[in-house]
């Protein structure tokens, strides 16, 4: 059993897999690595007739730093707030619709207010990545075109970190849970620029030795859709489990044994003391190696 969902899992992979990032560039131009102030004072101008001010305008301390708005954001930073209008009038709002990006769903962001919803997660990953560049131009699936011309080294290297990847986390989910025979994480997350899941490979081929002894691993594959696997209900009684498996149908049979035991199997639950153990033939004799 634990054979052919490993076989369906790397089969899984293999097929969700797409090559690394695409960086091809969107609607707004990549931020430049230099310019004059000129250049970029005409990039932050338009914003600024309504966000006025801040402690710093390029987002960086130092003075070295030379960026307008739009170079990061994106947006229209030919388009001024009239002087007149009051942030509740129509003008005011027809001047915020023309400089801003607009989301792919504006009803799910709540448009045009800056409250988020609770969970943007796959909702980010169905957006644009112009909007996405516009809420957070240092999001990975964009961060080179607003970063990319002083800082790609870092991006390369963060996006591959165990703090974005999560990579540790499946790895150790997988091989506690028996899905994988092995503690070397093969799974990570990573997306490309529209959304989709991503594989990221390493710049260096680490030698067999070094992925055994560092974990240094080739690459890091997408998730596969968690649809793959029929979710064990844990919530589903033994008793009505059991006498809904037919005899004639070995397939829901198995599942339903499969279930059953993965409830006795949970080890807070001593296996004598477990009535699913007790009623499901062979669960008692299941380990996990
Ligand atoms: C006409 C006025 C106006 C102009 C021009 C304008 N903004 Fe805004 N912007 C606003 C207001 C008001 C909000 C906050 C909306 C809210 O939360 O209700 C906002 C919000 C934002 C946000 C947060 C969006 C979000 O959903 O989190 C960003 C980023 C932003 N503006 C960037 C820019 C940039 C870059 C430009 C220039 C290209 C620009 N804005 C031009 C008025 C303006
Ligand atoms: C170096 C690139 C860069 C420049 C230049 C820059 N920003 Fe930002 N801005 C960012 C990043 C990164 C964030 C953080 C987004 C986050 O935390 O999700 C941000 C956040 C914001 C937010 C809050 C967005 C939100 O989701 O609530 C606003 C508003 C904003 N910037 C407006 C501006 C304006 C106006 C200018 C020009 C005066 C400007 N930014 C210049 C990179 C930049
Ligand atoms: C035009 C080049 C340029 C671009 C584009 C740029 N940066 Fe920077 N950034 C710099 C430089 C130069 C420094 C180092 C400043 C120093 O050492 O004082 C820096 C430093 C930083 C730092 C360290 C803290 C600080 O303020 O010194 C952070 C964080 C950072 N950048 C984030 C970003 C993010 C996120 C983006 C894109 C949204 C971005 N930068 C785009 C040039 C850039």
């Amino acid at each position: 059993m634990r054979g052919i969902t490993a076989a369906f899992l790397l089969l899984a992979l293999l097929t969700s897999a797409t090559q690394c990032r695409a960086a091809e560039s969107g609607a707004a131009p990549p931020a430049p690595m230099k310019q004059t102030a000129a250049e970029a004072a005409l990039k932050s101008a338009g914003c600024m007739s309504c966000h006025t001010t801040t402690d710093s305008l390029t987002m960086h301390t130092s003075p070295g730093v030379t960026l307008g708005c739009a170079d990061c954001h994106g947006g229209n930073a030919g388009v001024f707030r009239a002087a007149v209008a009051l942030p509740t009038s129509a003008e005011y709002r027809r001047a915020l619709d023309a400089a801003h990006v607009h989301p792919r769903y504006p009803e799910e962001w709540n448009y045009p207010s800056s409250v988020k919803p609770p969970r943007t997660y796959t909702l980010l990953n169905r957006e644009s990545p112009e909007f996405i560049r516009f809420l957070n131009p240092s999001d990975y699936r964009v961060a080179r075109e607003a970063c990319g011309a002083c800082h790609l080294r870092i991006i390369v290297a963060a996006e591959r970190s165990l703090m974005a990847t999560t990579a540790m986390f499946w790895a150790a989910g997988a091989y506690n849970n028996g899905i994988l025979p092995f503690k070397h994480t093969i799974v990570g997350e990573a997306y490309t620029r529209d959304g989709q899941p991503a594989k990221l490979l390493t710049p260096v081929m680490p030698t067999p030795e070094v992925t055994r002894r560092h974990g240094i691993v080739p690459e890091l594959s997408p998730l596969p859709s968690w649809e793959v696997f029929p979710p064990g209900d844990v919530f589903v009684s033994s008793s009505a489990a059991v006498a809904t498996s037919s005899p004639s149908s070995p397939r829901s049979a198995t599942r339903t044994r499969r279930v059953s035991c993965s409830g006795s199997r949970s080890r807070d639950a001593p296996t004598s003391a477990s009535p699913t153990a007790a009623r499901v033939p062979g669960c008692g004799s299941q380990s996990r190696s």
